[in-house]
């Protein structure tokens, strides 16, 4: 897949799993999934740990797709500094808080880490939206290169 519209999908999936997780939060169901990495049932979900399952299958999936932004960031030829940069902060920031959802869930939502987790959600946002702009810059780069 071309790097911007991977970069565009990391975006769109990142920006459904913040809404995800504001539901979860608002609707009050932090801890109908009580343990970590996996609900009580296993892999497979049931209908009482649903929407935290959603919020959980979705962060992995965020992170795969951060992480392979990343790698095809690095290894295309007409990338610059900057996104290597903001791709790269985007790992570590996806990284940090998937580490930290465990932590909310452990410390059963103690308040300072459900808005820490917030606040690294804006700044991986942040950086999967500088990603992207910088993605299609790119690609407009090779295409005029090309002509
Ligand atoms: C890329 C990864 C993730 C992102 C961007 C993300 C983002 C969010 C956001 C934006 C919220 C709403 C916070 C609020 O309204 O204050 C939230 C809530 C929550 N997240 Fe995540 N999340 C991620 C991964 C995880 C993981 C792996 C877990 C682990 C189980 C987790 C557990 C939770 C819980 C329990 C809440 C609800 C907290 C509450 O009840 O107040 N998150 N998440």
């Amino acid at each position: 897949m071309a790097i911007q519209y991977l970069a565009l999908t990391t975006m769109i999936v990142l920006y459904t799993l913040m809404f995800i997780g504001g539901y979860v939060s608002a609707a009050g169901l932090g801890l109908t999934c009580p343990e970590w990495p996996m609900c009580p049932d296993g892999i497979m979900p049931s209908e009482e740990y649903l929407i935290e399952w959603i919020h959980r299958l979705v962060a992995a999936t965020t992170g795969s797709l951060v992480i392979a932004t990343m790698i095809a960031s690095l290894i295309n030829k007409n990338s610059d500094l900057k996104i290597k940069v903001t791709s790269t902060l985007a790992t570590i920031f996806v990284i940090t808080q998937i580490g930290l959802g465990a932590m909310v869930i452990d410390t059963k939502l103690h308040a300072v880490l459900v808005a820490v987790h917030l606040g690294i959600g804006i700044l991986l946002f942040s950086m999967v939206l500088l990603t992207t702009i910088f993605a299609f810059r790119i690609s407009k780069v090779s295409v005029s290169s090309k002509a």
